[in-house]
């Protein structure tokens, strides 16, 4: 099955060519990723605006380019994917019309993919994992733990309350100077800092809940900062050390207790899974390394590659719900907001078995009776005007 995959929900633009084979194994045969850091750096996070308007005048290349890199024509495609959400408006808006018209074009389905979903689904991509898995998502807006039971069945079992995990890190950048993206700048300062300088708090700590919080730490942060102005570079290293261990000792705290509330419900994982831009922090990875090994679970962690924003995800996410007969009409709705306990399941085949229904083959885009994958009680139009967090208005 050749799927086209394309992302637009935030800053970069991106699209993918990605083939599953029938027994489930996966090969990437294109993944391009255009950032869009250059148009947004004066501003110090990602402008919406700005960002829809450098998806339009990239969108077309980056897919002609990776149709071209993948050597296949759009006729051979079996599917075009598209992240439908949740995300910038704006972008999201220009991917989805650019996948039905390529849908409608060359009669193909279309798969309004969740953005979510593709990160969560990524782990198989990568490294064919089994249902179900713990998953640990970890992104710009996003920081849950969710039991991944099969393909359109997510248990969310920890949120944060307030910041995402990705959204502390750009914030601590923005406040030290450090610019946007932030993450991997904070990484690379943490990396030459002392992390026992300054004493941060580990929100959540102990709780019986898996939950995350992390506007406290930020705050925290930033009176330790205000104390010592005007910083040194020392002291700059010295503080995303110190805030970094701090976030490192949290999640590996939660993620514990998100295992066991897991085993409670659900038994056994097949393994734990990172996924998400904040899973390409490297003591991170580390500490999800020691975590498993000492809770006996197998531990699956992309490639940084495809732990941040990339259309190989998308493709592949579409390529698993196809393989389940889920496509989408002409009329799918962009979503700005869209949670993954809401997306689309496949149907269950008999009463309490979590079985899924025989492969349907999806009629062509624009033909009537393409299967939506929208959540039971889902309206038809449920955009919503709140843009993900962590943007410049
Ligand atoms: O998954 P992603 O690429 O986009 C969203 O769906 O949000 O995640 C982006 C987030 C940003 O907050 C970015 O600062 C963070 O991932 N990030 C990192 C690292 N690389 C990206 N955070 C910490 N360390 C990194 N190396
Ligand atoms: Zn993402």
């Amino acid at each position: 099955m050749l799927v086209l995959g394309i992302e637009t929900t935030c800053d970069e633009t991106a699209a993918a060519v990605v083939e599953r084979h029938d027994d489930g194994r996966a090969a990437i045969l294109s993944n391009m990723v255009l950032s869009q850091i250059a148009e947004h750096a004066a501003f110090g996070g990602v402008v919406p605006e700005i960002a829809a308007r450098a998806h339009v005048e990239a969108l077309d290349l980056i897919i002609a380019a990776a149709m071209a890199e993948a050597g296949r024509d759009f006729a051979a495609l079996d599917g075009v994917a598209v992240a439908a959400g949740p995300g910038l408006i704006g972008g999201v808006i220009v991917g989805l019309i650019t996948a039905k018209a390529i849908a409608l074009v060359h009669e193909k389905p279309l798969i309004a993919v969740n953005h979510l979903e593709a990160h969560a689904l990524t782990a198989r991509l990568t490294d064919g994992t089994p249902f179900p898995y713990c998953l640990f998502l970890a992104s710009g807006g996003h920081t849950q733990i969710v039991a991944v039971r099969g393909v359109g069945d997510y248990v969310r079992l920890g949120t944060t309350r307030d910041d995402a995990i990705g959204e502390a890190f750009d914030k601590t950048a923005k406040l030290l100077g450090l610019g946007y993206p932030g993450g991997q700048r904070v990484e690379q300062e943490a990396a030459r800092g002392d992390p026992c300088r300054f004493i941060l708090p580990r929100p959540m700590l102990g709780r019986q809940d898996a939950d995350f919080s992390f506007s406290g730490l930020k705050t925290a942060l930033r009176l330790e900062a205000e104390k010592i102005a005007p910083l040194t570079d020392r002291d700059v290293a010295d503080l995303c050390a110190s805030f970094q261990l701090a976030v490192v000792e949290t999640v590996v705290d939660r993620l514990r207790r998100g295992l066991k509330v897991f085993r409670q419900r659900f038994g056994a994982p097949s393994a734990l899974v990172a996924a998400g831009g904040v899973a390409a922090n490297q003591a991170i990875r580390d500490a999800l390394l020691n975590l498993a090994s000492q809770d006996q679970v197998a531990l699956v962690v992309p490639p940084p590659s495809l732990c941040t924003d990339n259309a190989a995800m998308i493709a592949w996410a579409g390529a698993e719900r196809l393989a389940h007969g889920l496509c989408d009409a002409l009329d799918t709705s962009p979503r700005a907001r869209w949670p993954l306990d809401q997306v689309g399941k496949p149907l269950h085949t008999d009463a309490g078995t979590a079985g899924v229904s025989p492969a349907i083959a999806c009629p062509p885009a624009g033909r009537a009776g393409g299967r939506d994958a929208r959540g039971p009680g889902e309206p038809a139009d449920s955009m919503s005007p709140n843009p993900v967090p962590s943007v410049v208005a």
